[in-house]
């Protein structure tokens, strides 16, 4: 966890970071993730894979559940990375199952992606252009 002014290729820089944690003996695809808090904390994760196969946890949902086990519920982005063990970094999207994660406690609107190759090349979207017409907390309220 740390705190200070974070730009896309710093948090780009730390999800690569917490991607060298990874535990991917099944796919040898490694995959690092963090996210930014509006408080400007962030909170890292990998992909953490089980021999039982479905068990296995995206980074994305990894940060995630730190953050939000640590009260945080208001997130402002998300840089996400992978790639093979022994290849480059590729555009790594995140899975639906994430994406409907990031539903649950991101702004819709304006809660940003970023897909990066290295802390230069990157892409950024919106939770909106990833997962359109999404279902939400909103949908269940009155
Ligand atoms: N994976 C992630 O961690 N995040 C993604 O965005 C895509 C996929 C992981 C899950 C699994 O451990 C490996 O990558 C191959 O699917």
């Amino acid at each position: 966890m740390e705190k200070t002014t974070i730009n896309e290729s710093k948090l780009i820089e730390l999800a690569i970071e917490a991607r060298q944690a990874s535990y991917s003996p099944y796919s040898n695809f490694m995959v690092g993730a963090a996210i930014l808090t509006e408080s400007g904390k962030v909170y890292t994760g990998c992909n953490i894979e089980n021999a039982a196969y479905t068990p296995t946890n995206c980074a994305e949902r990894t940060a995630f559940f730190k953050a939000v086990s640590e009260r945080e519920r208001k997130f402002k982005s998300i840089a996400i990375v992978g790639g093979s063990k022994d290849g480059l970094l590729d555009f790594c999207a995140p899975c639906g199952v994430c994406r409907q994660v990031m539903m649950e406690f991101c702004d819709y609107d304006n809660f940003k992606i970023i897909l990066g190759k290295s802390k230069d090349e990157y892409k950024v979207y919106t939770l909106k252009d990833l997962l359109p017409m999404g279902f939400g907390p909103e949908n269940l309220s009155d």
